[in-house]
């Protein structure tokens, strides 16, 4: 199984996710292979570790962030990995109006594997205060809870 994480920036929402979903995977199901990355639909951060803001919020979850750099999503990635996952519904069209139709099964919301949470979207945190940081964080660890239930259900009918 073969997991992308995108954003706008690739340096708040998506790393943070990328992080957060990792951490799950390490602590609670070692045995499943999950190949995990983050991108960005804008280039505007290419190659920068992510914000410090959520570099901070994730370390004080014992999450480390600090060795990711962002990248731009790319054509192969809507072949090579099986979900790519949008922070938000301006990631979503966008990734759907960069790729072939036949992999649009592929692109789905973050946030539609927490259908119980506040929230469908991961409110961009870039422009307001630390505490957007948390919501994100919040908002993520919710969603990873229903991506790993999701996983182990395709991992026992395989
Ligand atoms: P992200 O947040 O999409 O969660 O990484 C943003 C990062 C940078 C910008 C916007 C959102 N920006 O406009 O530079």
């Amino acid at each position: 199984m073969r997991i992308l994480f995108v954003c706008l920036g690739n340096i708040c929402r998506s790393p943070s996710a990328e992080g957060v979903f990792r951490h799950v995977l390490a602590s609670r199901a070692p045995e499943l292979q999950v190949e995990i990355d983050s991108a960005g639909t804008h280039d505007y951060h290419i190659g920068s570790p992510p914000d410090r803001r959520s570099i901070a919020a994730a370390k004080r979850r014992g999450i480390d962030l600090s060795s990711l750099r962002a990248r731009l999503v790319a054509a192969e990635d809507f072949t090579h990995y099986d979900l790519i996952l949008a922070m938000d519904d301006e990631n979503l069209q966008e990734l759907r109006r960069r790729s072939p139709a036949a992999q649009h099964h592929r692109i789905r919301l973050m946030m539609e594997f927490a259908p119980q949470a506040a929230s469908r979207h991961v409110p961009d945190p870039y422009y307001g205060g630390a505490q957007g940081f948390e919501e994100v964080l919040d908002l993520l660890e919710e969603a990873a809870e229903g991506l790993l239930a999701e996983l182990f259900r395709l991992d026992a009918k395989r």
